[in-house]
């Protein structure tokens, strides 16, 4: 069995090779947008889970390893696409695509991405290739349907915390636990064994992606690698401010609203009001509970796996750490 420290090593050696070939490919415009992306770090979880969930079945972790890029380059995608659509000027501490190269090339270059990702994810050594495919294409519309209604409920006042939930599931928990199966597929586990780790995947998803929203707010900018703020600026419908909105009493509630509505407005007043807002009415802490429970239903579900316990132990050590994540 491979350490956590060795499998992130085959995941960054895996993408420094093909970021070797993306960066002088023709036409170098596609590509090295490519490149660009696809070095700049990042946590690399997806990927880690892909081979975490392997590893929790067979040894041959290199039987996952193409289906772990796959899913990062897919990841990294729609981080593309997204940053347009969230106008986001920031990530990972250095201009977003659209930023340092041009909207149409984060367009291009993203598109490109999706169909590497399926180049990638077809190399993969299993015989279970149907499956395999039938999950990722499942998943990554999955994604487009969860970006919409994130989209969608910009503009709209009332989202309840079950669509929100719904929504989060949709845009980012389902690829961490389509990660954790494909891992599981490609180490020949049975169906209820790999649908059992799916379960896993996306409560560590609703997880994760109610901490970035809570970074979002309460991080710090170099450690999250984003500008913080940008949820608040765009009215976005996280579980912050659905919950503000439903804990607020009226005068508050009121004020929040305004800031909702208001279409001219200074970026920093409006953090910093919503902020004020949210500290008032305890939402930070309310939200780590919430963060917390799901992580624990993870564990649970891990914990009732019906595998060795000397398998499970660095998925589990992985969620503590998401639990505590700064970035
Ligand atoms: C960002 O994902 C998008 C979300 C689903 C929250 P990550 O937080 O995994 O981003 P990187 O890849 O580590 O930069
Ligand atoms: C992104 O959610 C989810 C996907 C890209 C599918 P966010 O918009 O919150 O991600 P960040 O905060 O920009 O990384
Ligand atoms: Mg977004
Ligand atoms: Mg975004
Ligand atoms: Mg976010």
């Amino acid at each position: 069995m491979q350490t956590v420290n060795q499998l992130m090593e085959k995941i960054e050696y895996a993408i420094r090779s093909h970021n070797l070939v993306w960066n002088s490919q023709p036409p170098v415009n596609l590509y090295e947008p490519v490149a660009y992306a696809m070095s700049a770090g990042g946590k690399r979880i997806r990927p880690l889970l892909v081979l975490l969930g392997c590893q929790l079945f067979s040894d041959e972790v290199d039987n996952a390893l193409p289906a772990a890029l796959a899913i990062e380059v897919f990841h990294n995608f729609t981080l593309l696409h997204d940053d347009i659509m969230d106008h986001a000027d920031m990530r990972r501490g250095r201009p977003t695509v659209h930023r340092q190269f041009s909207d149409n090339a984060a367009i291009l270059s993203g598109d490109a991405m999706a169909f590497l990702a399926y180049k990638l994810l077809l190399e993969s050594r299993t015989g279970e290739m149907q499956q395999l495919t039938g999950l990722f294409t499942r998943t990554a519309l999955e994604v487009c349907e969860g970006q919409q209604y994130d989209m969608d409920f910009e503009t709209r006042m009332e989202v309840s915390t079950s669509e929100y939930i719904e929504m989060i599931r949709l845009k980012t928990a389902v690829l961490l636990g389509c990660a954790l199966k494909a891992g599981a597929i490609c180490g020949n586990a049975g169906d209820d064994s790999a649908d059992g780790v799916y379960r896993i995947g996306i409560n560590l998803g609703i997880a994760f992606q109610l901490q970035d929203d809570l970074l979002d707010t309460y991080g710090s900018e170099v450690e999250f690698g984003k500008k913080i703020g940008g949820d608040i600026t765009a009215n976005k419908k996280t579980y912050l401010l659905i919950n503000a909105l439903e804990m607020a009493p009226p005068a508050v509630r009121a004020e929040l609203t305004g800031w909702i509505s208001r279409k001219e407005f200074s970026r920093d007043e409006k953090v910093r009001a919503v902020r004020d807002i949210y500290d008032l009415l305890n939402i930070r802490e309310k939200t780590e509970q919430l963060i917390r429970a799901y992580t624990g239903d993870a564990m649970e579900l891990l914990d009732n796996l019906p595998v060795d316990e000397i398998r499970k132990e660095k998925l589990r050590e992985i969620c503590l750490k998401l639990l505590n994540r700064n970035s």
